[in-house]
């Protein structure tokens, strides 16, 4: 009967559910690929100092080679002691190749192995959702530069404020998502930290190479501490804040286009396929894709906020509490991924109504552009809020629009009124005027859209 890997000091059995409660493979099976690409290096770096002749590296190779090729197929039969995916591949590769198969783990313990897996892994998933992210992002720009002839009402407060375009909020958004993926390509140089060559905990002792390893492996740099390289989990944490943080700008994001398909508000209509019914109400089309989006952002913070509180006040090195680092990071790493898709889906179907964002278009919207009229007549911006609220009253009382007060009335709260007065009351004057850089007028729509582009070019 086999062995456990670690039997040799041990007598008594694993009790069953223990047994269960300690094993990791069904999750950290996602990371094969990873842990055969470190193993292959290691053998190589062995072999660099003599542990391993070139024939036996050969075979090692070999025998790791059709492990993972077992993985890929769905041809990897688990053994009910295969604790986690570093002792199931190396009790197979031990099947394949034999006895040999037990000299790749010297000097190596599973605590650098670990640590260097999932840094890998980690590595080629960001590289994937790096990729949904600048998708999504060109999808809002390229509608945002097709759609700036809309113009709908800017909010504060959910209460309509100015003017502005919908090109503008649109891509207020995306420039939410270019800041998390400028903060996704600089956590890279952090994840990419090699650990392996620490060994259990205290290093090394058969010297080596583990800057050649980190060239095999494609590593910026070799973790300089042994203690550090295995007990760290920092890249972890830093990339589930990063998930936190982007899937909490794709909550705000969903809850803004939620509101809007609305049939209050009927300023876009979310496309079938990305749409809900009702069993019960013939009628209703759910915007279900948005409120996943708007949730998901709960349960990526959770597994940020879960790991952390797993990962506090441990002692230095390795201890099993990091086990835990797995499942959050996992689960953020396939919400975030799905989340980029099906919003990238949503923002390029949906359909956008600039009559019902022109209606909402109320006068009201301009009583800004009423005081800075008469700032430009000289008066003191605080008097002439104060005159444009006492026109905005005036016709709130006589139940008018802004626009319908006479000439007369206007005078009648400053003499600085004059005849021009009834050209501020145009929407698209008021969102021209906005030239400085920031602002919704044509040239700055296009500024942005340049902006975004150049980022996503880089
Ligand atoms: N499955 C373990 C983990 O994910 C691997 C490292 C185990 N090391 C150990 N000494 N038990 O953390």
């Amino acid at each position: 009967t086999k062995q456990k890997l670690w039997g040799g000091r041990f007598t008594g059995k694993t009790d069953p559910l223990m047994h269960a409660f300690n094993q990791s493979l069904k999750y950290d099976q996602r990371m094969h690929a990873a842990d055969i690409r470190g193993s292959i290096a290691y053998a190589k770096s062995l072999t660099k100092v003599g542990i391993l002749t070139p024939v036996e590296e050969r075979k090692i190779t070999e025998g790791l080679t059709a492990v993972g090729k077992e993985w890929e197929s769905g041809q990897f039969e688990p053994a009910p002691d295969d604790e986690d995916i570093h002792t199931a591949n190396e009790r197979r590769l031990s099947e394949l190749i034999g006895s040999l198969g037990g000299k790749l783990h010297t000097g190596r313990s599973r605590n650098d192995q670990v640590a260097t897996d999932m840094r890998l892994w980690l590595l080629d998933e960001v590289t994937e959702i790096e990729a949904g992210l600048r998708a999504l992002i060109r999808v809002m720009v390229e509608r945002a530069d097709k759609e700036k002839d809309y113009l709908m009402p800017g909010y504060t407060h959910l209460q309509r404020g100015q003017p502005i375009r919908w090109s503008h909020l649109l891509l207020s958004h995306a420039f939410s998502f270019a800041s998390d993926l400028e903060r996704l390509q600089q956590l890279i140089p952090r994840i990419s930290v090699l650990p392996l060559g620490s060994g259990a905990l205290a290093g090394n002792p058969f010297a080596v190479d583990r800057e050649f390893l980190a060239r095999e492996l494609g590593f910026q740099s070799v973790a300089e501490n042994s203690l550090w390289g295995v007990g760290d989990r920092d890249f972890v944490i830093e990339f589930l804040l990063w998930a936190s943080l982007t899937t909490t700008h794709m909550s705000r994001m969903a809850e803004d286009f939620i509101i809007y398909s609305t049939a209050e508000f009927g300023f876009i209509s979310l496309s079938d396929a990305y749409s809900t019914g009702s069993s019960i109400m013939p009628q209703k089309k759910n915007p279900d894709s948005l409120e996943l989006l708007r949730g998901k952002s709960g349960r990526v913070f959770g597994n940020a906020a879960g790991f952390l509180m797993s990962y506090k006040g441990l002692p230095s090195t390795y201890n099993k509490d990091l086990q835990e680092d797995k499942e959050p990071l996992f689960d953020a790493v396939d919400t975030v991924s799905a989340c980029f898709r099906i919003a990238e889906g949503v923002i390029g179907t949906l359909e956008v109504h600039p009559d019902r964002m022109r209606q909402a278009l109320t006068m009201d919207v301009l009583a800004t552009d009423l005081a800075d009229y008469l700032v430009r007549k000289g008066i003191p911006f605080r008097e002439t809020h104060h005159i444009s609220g006492r026109a905005v009253a005036l016709a709130e009382s006589r139940k008018c629009q802004l626009n319908e007060l006479s000439l007369q009335d206007f005078k009648s709260l400053s003499e600085k009124f004059g005849d021009d007065v009834h050209g501020v009351f145009d929407f698209e004057a008021s969102v021209e005027r906005r030239q400085s850089i920031g602002g919704p007028s044509r040239v700055m729509i296009d500024r942005q859209v340049r902006v975004l582009r150049a980022a996503l070019d880089k």
